[in-house]
């Protein structure tokens, strides 16, 4: 079990496209492990593993409140097969950008195929919170960042706050 450091905007392996996971074994179990570790001790609600540095297709996701148990999910080379034509908007942000949020507007539902950390291959429908976050996670695997997603007025507002915030530090 370890924790990771997470990389932040500005590191090139954001911006690269994840390779299939091939071998379902115990390395694999235990990279997903410790994502979740590296999830929850930086409060966030999901977690991709290019965002510890690795070019692997594999993310990991708890949505539960403070008063629920765990509720982790953790898939493995996942794709998005379907998504509704009604789209959402919500406020998101990332693990990798700390200290900026933009609402994001995205499909509201998805259709999910994947794998668990054991092989078994994973099919399912998601809306709400939990379509967005798969959305969120599953670009970073294909090295694509919320602000991408937002007009190039907002992404340009968003990246100098970035600068201004980077130079503060
Ligand atoms: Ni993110």
């Amino acid at each position: 079990m370890a924790l990771h450091d997470i990389v932040l905007l500005g590191d090139p392996i954001l911006r690269e496209v994840a390779e299939d996971i091939e071998d379902f074994d115990g390395e694999l179990r235990s990279l997903v492990r410790d994502m979740f570790e590296t999830m929850y001790h930086a409060d966030g609600i999901g977690l991709a593993a290019p965002q510890i540095g690795l070019r692997k297709r594999v993310i990991v996701i708890d949505l539960r409140r403070e008063d629920e148990d765990d509720q982790q999910i953790a898939l493995v080379n996942p794709k998005v097969t379907w998504q509704s034509k009604d789209t959402a908007k919500q406020t998101e942000g990332c693990l990798s950008i700390p200290g900026l949020e933009e609402v994001v507007q995205r499909p509201a539902e998805v259709r999910v195929e994947a794998f668990d950390p054991d092989g078994n291959p994973v099919s399912f429908e998601a809306d709400d919170l939990f379509a967005r976050a798969l959305q969120h996670e599953i670009d970073h695997l294909d090295g694509i960042l919320f602000f991408d997603r937002v007009s190039a007025l907002k992404r340009r507002m968003l990246m100098k706050k970035w600068k201004k915030q980077s130079e503060e530090d």
